[in-house]
Parts: structure tokens; sequence; C-alpha cells
């Protein structure tokens, strides 16, 4: 697979340790685990998130404490969601992702590494990954321009990695041009590669405050009776300068990580998603596991299904889990 942006599209990843580890091929531990955050500017302190478990989201100042206990707990690797104190119409900015990153990364630097989820959906007033026309239709060309934005003010602002979620064609593209265009080319992009439409995602949606005002994401998102469709959008990202590809949800995407890894050679993670997630504690609730076992039973599955790396709200779980 060649890449239409060959300048640092090798060195990208063995730029620092962290990165290193998150994509080594063998062996497991906590570096290779990403533990997503919530940091929204309309709260203060944090309020707990319903199913969740120890997952909160958080104001600007709480977000720094949650991260130093997670560091304090081993995890090196995090996602940021951030959402603006008020829904936007019309033009979008991101001054919220850009204040937030600055104030992470300056208070943590080289510590950790912040992978920042660039979607519109926390942002817009209609709660979708897109922008529309007026007459409703999606507005593609504005929609690519508004993510390249998101992903340039959060590399600009320090984040280690931008992560497009929207599932929106030519994005993947688009976030690598513009990066590049501003001599922001040594920042991977980690694409949602093969994302489904899913039910699993509702405990996410109050957590990222995102939820669709109106219709659902089936326009966008990948059908799960797919799999070519599904195989061939992980492809497309890689082609478009993609340097980590993702599966999502982990559980309903388990058969196509060896197809997708072998046809692009790029590292390919999981993201084990909050339902996935609420589903574990609520039987650990009931008694019937013991969570720690649950969750890391089911790290070693997406582990042998191939995995290179996951996103779960247990990855500040790793040294309970026994891993290292
Ligand atoms: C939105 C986004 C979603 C998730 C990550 N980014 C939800 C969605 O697409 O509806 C889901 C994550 C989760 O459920 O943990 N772009
Ligand atoms: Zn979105």
């Amino acid at each position: 697979m060649t890449s239409q942006f060959p300048a640092w599209s090798r060195l990208r990843l063995r730029q620092t340790e962290h990165l290193r580890d998150l994509v080594a091929e063998t062996g497991f531990s906590i570096a290779q685990l990403i533990q997503p955050i919530f940091v929204s500017d309309k709260i203060t302190g944090s309020e707990p998130l319903r199913g969740l478990g120890e997952n909160a989201r958080h104001g600007p100042a709480a977000v720094l404490d949650a991260i130093a206990r997670d560091v304090d707990a081993g995890v090196r690797h995090f996602m940021l969601f951030a959402a603006p104190a008020d829904k936007q119409t019309g033009h979008l900015t991101f001054d919220h992702l850009a204040s937030n990153v600055s104030r992470i990364k300056a208070r943590f630097g080289g510590t950790i590494h912040l992978w920042v989820d660039v979607c519109l959906c926390s942002t817009t007033s209609h709660g979708h990954c897109c922008l529309f026309e007026p007459d409703g239709t999606m507005a593609l060309g504005p929609t690519l321009e508004a993510i390249s934005d998101a992903a340039v003010t959060a590399a600009a602002a320090g984040a280690d990695g931008v992560c497009p979620s929207d599932m929106m064609d030519g994005r993947t593209s688009a976030i690598r041009q513009a990066l590049d265009a501003r001599a922001l080319g040594r920042v991977p992009i980690m694409s949602y590669s093969t994302k489904f439409s899913s039910q699993f995602y509702g405990p996410f949606r109050d957590a990222a405050d995102s939820a669709p005002q109106f219709g659902n994401r089936r326009t966008y998102q990948i059908d799960v009776r797919s799999r070519r469709d599904a195989i061939a959008s992980s492809v497309r990202c890689a082609r478009e300068g993609a340097d980590l590809l993702m599966v999502k949800p982990a559980l309903t995407s388990l058969d196509l990580i060896a197809p997708i890894i072998d046809a692009t050679s790029l590292p390919t993670g999981a993201y084990q998603v909050s339902g996935e997630y609420a589903g574990l504690a609520a039987i650990a609730e009931q008694g019937f596991a013991d969570f720690d076992a649950a969750l890391l039973e089911t790290l070693l599955v997406l582990r042998r299904a191939g995995g290179a790396f996951v996103i779960t709200y247990g990855a500040r779980r790793g040294r309970a889990m026994g891993l290292a």
C-alpha cells in the first residue's frame, strides 16, 4: 500500500516510546490500551456517567485531576472527547478543543499520548457528525472543511494524534492534506475506519453530549450486514493516508480485524464501545462475573483476533487486571 503522502508516512509511528509501544506486534500491556476521557466546557467538577462504572464527565479543571489519577494507574494513552459550552449552528469553531488540549498538554507534556476525537456531533446543535444543506441533504464539502479545521486546531494545540469518527467519505485525506499544509505532517491519524451503525453507543451519547436530535446515523455509518463494505471502508482510509485503523464496536467487528490487517498492513485496533463496557459492568453488578476478569477476557480475545490496541473505558483497570 503506497501512501499519497510519503513524507513522514513511515516515521510517524516511530517518533515516541508511547507510539512504538502502542503498535508493537507482540506482547500485551497497559501501553496498548487507550482510555477515553470526556471534558465539557458546560460543567464544573465531575459528573458520573450512567452505566459506565468509574467513568465520568469532567469540567476543564477537573479533567486534569482525572488524567493525573489515570496516569498514576499506569495509563499512557488517552482519547479526548471535548464538548463546547454551547451548541453551534452555521460556521463551527473549535476553541473548546484548542483550550482543553493545550491545558492538558501543558500539564502532562510527553508523559501522556493525547489522541483527540475530531467529530462534529458534540459541537453541532443537531448532534449529527456532518453538516447539512438548507434542503436537508448532507453537505459533504463543508463537513470535510469543518472536520479538517477541528483536526488542525487540535494538532496545533498539541494533540499527539487526531481521530476522525464521522465516517464521511474523504475525511482522512482532507485531514492529512490540511495537517501537512500547516507543517503538522508528523501528527498521526487514527481513523475510525470500520465503524458500524450500532445500538451499543447509547451510554456514550450522554457522555459526549452528542445524541442526534433527529433521525439516526445509518446514512453514514456501516450496515452490520455488510462484510465487504466494512473491509473496503478501512482500505479506503489506508489509501487516504491513515496511520492507524480501528474497528468499532469491538464485539461486532471481531471477524474483520484480520482481513483488514491483511489488506492494509496497518496497525488496526478495536474500540470497545460504551454499550459493551456497560454490559460488562451490569453483569458484574448482578454478581454474575468478576468485572476485571471479564474485562481482561474480552481484551485477550481482541488480541487473539489480531487487534493491535484497544480503546476501552477500562484502560485504567490495567493493573487491576494484572497487566504491566
Ligand atoms: C461520534 C462517536 C460515537 C462514538 C465515538 N465517537 C458515537 C456515535 O457514532 O454515535 C461511540 C463511542 C462509544 O459508544 O463508546 N462520532
Ligand atoms: Zn460524530
